[in-house]
């Protein structure tokens, strides 16, 4: 088999770089260790900055978006039993998020891949990737029982932090930054109708706790939680109770019960390697860099590395220019180390470290005020959470 862009992983990062190239006609083929119904149903995030929410639109993807996502021009932050608003439309010069499901992209996104009928391979066995040095690089893979091998000019490493892709590129020639936090998220979801109109993230004497939601009849709840923590601890009366704990408030507002039809542990991790390519290998999405949810950018992250990287390569095909090309990893990793702080410091303000100290406790709450009280630092807050306009 032969292409011009072979990409590994069919997560949001490699669908949506396909779809892009497709779009500019660049051949190129998608190989996926699952199968379809596991990256349709897999649930993760749901905050798409403005800029993912326009280059969803420019690729002509967005139209159930914007149908049943939720646009949302605030977020709460909740502490002292009292929810503060941050108003990120008038903050960040009128941008704004909706609220819609990972996996709904994704759904769209292999919606349109079908209809493309460019060959995406699911539930690929041994995927491996050769040649990164020279001009012909191979992706390898066991599919349908046959071993297939396609030769390329790049190959895309699309396939999240667990993949391949980064592992294969010889050691040394990677920088890697990483941080582990000393606790996880514990998220249901819950078929309950969203109690406030707003994301709530609050900060609590007994863990962090964020209320969310899909749609406005279910509900997406998460707790702060030990990193090792076992989901069988945690019954759904416990959960719930925990729940009311840690996002009551003195004005009597209360998050919906409702049957949890889901239950999952994230753990909590910064991770960026440098830089984000090798030879003909390009790293996009969860496989260069993860940031904590709290930011709520890893998705956007992902869009926005696959942006650069699409415009890069048809600069290439349509030009023969491959200054994009080279600049690809330092103008990716601009915006990952700025996400890469906010996510972190987001992190820092609204959990319980077990390391705090009375004094930490006090300062945290005192950044708290601020933000919440100063135009200045509701700013801070506002235009990193919508996500700050790309370059081009
Ligand atoms: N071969 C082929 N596919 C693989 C391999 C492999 N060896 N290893 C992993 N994959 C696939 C996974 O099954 C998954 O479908 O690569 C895909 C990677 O997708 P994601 O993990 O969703 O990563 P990405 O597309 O970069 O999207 C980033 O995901 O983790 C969240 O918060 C993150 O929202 C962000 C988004
Ligand atoms: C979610 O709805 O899953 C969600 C929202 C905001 C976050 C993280 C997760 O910061």
């Amino acid at each position: 088999m032969h292409t011009q862009v072979a990409i590994v992983g069919a997560g949001p990062a490699g669908l949506l770089l396909g779809h892009l190239l497709h779009l500019a006609g660049i051949d190129n083929v998608i190989v996926e260790r699952h199968d379809r119904r596991y990256a349709e149903e897999r649930i993760r995030a749901g905050v798409l900055e403005q800029g993912t929410i326009d280059t969803l639109d420019e690729a002509g993807v967005g139209e159930r978006m914007h149908r049943e996502g939720l646009p949302h021009e605030g977020i709460e932050l909740l502490f002292d039993r009292k929810r503060h608003r941050i108003d990120l439309n008038a903050l960040s010069g009128g941008r704004a998020i909706v609220v819609y499901g990972q996996h709904e992209v994704v759904k769209d996104l292999i919606a349109a891949r079908a209809e493309s009928g460019q060959a995406l391979l699911w539930e690929a066995s041994e995927v491996a990737i050769h040649g990164l040095d020279g001009e012909r690089p191979t992706v390898t893979c066991l599919h349908a029982g046959e071993r297939v091998e396609i030769a390329c000019d790049y190959i895309a490493g699309c396939d999240g932090f667990h993949g391949i892709c980064r592992p294969s590129i010889p050691e040394g020639a990677l920088k890697v930054f990483d941080r582990i936090y000393p606790f996880a998220w514990l998220g249901i979801l819950a078929e309950a109708e969203p109690s406030s109109h707003e994301l709530v993230y609050a900060n609590h004497e007994r863990g962090f706790a964020l209320f969310s939601m899909r749609s406005e009849k279910v509900t997406r709840l998460y707790l702060q939680c030990e990193p090792d923590e076992d989901i069988g601890n945690w019954s759904d009366d416990r959960i719930w109770a925990e729940l009311h704990t840690r996002l009551e408030t003195d004005d009597g507002w209360k998050v919906n019960e409702g049957p949890i039809v889901q239950k999952g542990i994230t753990p909590m991790r910064s991770f960026v390697c440098e830089p984000m390519q090798y030879g003909r290998l390009f790293l996009a999405g969860d496989s260069a860099h993860i940031v904590p949810p709290t930011g709520a950018k890893g998705m956007n992250l992902a869009v926005a590395d696959v942006r650069v990287l699409s415009k890069a390569l048809i600069a290439h095909y349509t030009t023969h220019d491959d200054a994009k090309l080279k600049a690809y990893s330092d103008t990716c990793l601009k915006r990952v180390w700025r996400a890469e702080h906010y996510s972190w410091w987001m992190t820092s303000m609204l959990h319980r470290f077990p390391e705090s100290t009375p004094f930490m406790d006090r300062v945290q709450r005192s950044e708290l005020a601020y933000v919440t009280s100063s135009e200045a630092g509701g700013r801070v807050v506002a235009e990193n959470y919508v996500g700050l306009p790309f370059s081009e």
